[in-house]
């Protein structure tokens, strides 16, 4: 299965504070919702824990902890991310209609993950925000975007966004650390 990277990113990088989200963007919650659904998300430990509610419903909810006893309600718990890819994989070829595995944040996962993604699913927020958690670098030279959409902030939303969906251009790092290739 693919995997992406779903993501809100600040201007200068931020993507949390204090252990939440440093924003209030219920469009992109809505668009995360539609696009997650169905599928297996893996998400690190502090960012299961930063869900008001959890699980997220109707998708398979894999979190991942390096606390071999750690237990969450409703989610599957693994101690790796490559661990947690597996455990996708198989149980995502299950799910009628999962098209992909979502990797869902928070700033450590991403960091890990961006060598194996397929595919990056940001919205870029249009403001500098104080943060303690950052999102990595994207790299023009290894990702291409292939499609944006300006957001207007509406009602229930803090800021104006862009929506912005990067491709790849090479092959995703293999299980044996080859890198990603150009
Ligand atoms: N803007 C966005 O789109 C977005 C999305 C998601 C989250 N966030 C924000 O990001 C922040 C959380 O990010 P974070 O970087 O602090 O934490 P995180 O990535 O959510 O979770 C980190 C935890 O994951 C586990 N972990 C990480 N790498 C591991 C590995 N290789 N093997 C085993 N376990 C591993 C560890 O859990 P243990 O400590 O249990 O071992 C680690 O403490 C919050 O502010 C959240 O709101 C923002």
């Amino acid at each position: 299965m693919r995997i992406a990277i779903y993501a809100a990113v600040a201007e200068n990088g931020v993507i949390g504070r204090e252990g939440g989200l440093p924003w209030r963007l219920s469009s992109d919650m809505k668009r995360f919702k539609a696009g997650t659904m169905g599928n297996p998300i893996v998400m690190g430990r502090k960012t299961w824990e930063s869900f008001p509610k959890r699980p997220l419903p109707g998708r398979l909810n894999i979190v991942i902890s390096r606390d071999q006893t750690y237990q969450a309600e409703g989610a599957e718990v693994v101690t790796s991310l490559k661990d947690a890819l597996t455990l996708a994989t198989a149980k995502g070829r299950c799910m009628a209609g999962a098209e992909e595995i979502c990797i869902v944040g928070g700033g450590e996962i991403y960091r890990q993950a961006m060598e194996k993604a397929d595919c990056l699913k940001l919205t870029h927020v249009f403001a500098t925000i104080d943060g303690d958690t950052v999102f990595p670098k994207v790299d023009p030279v290894a990702w291409l975007e292939i499609s944006s959409e300006d957001v207007p902030a509406g009602e229930k939303d803090s800021h104006a966004t862009r929506y912005a969906v990067y491709e790849r251009r090479g092959k995703p790092a293999n299980d044996n650390g080859v890198p990603a290739a150009r």
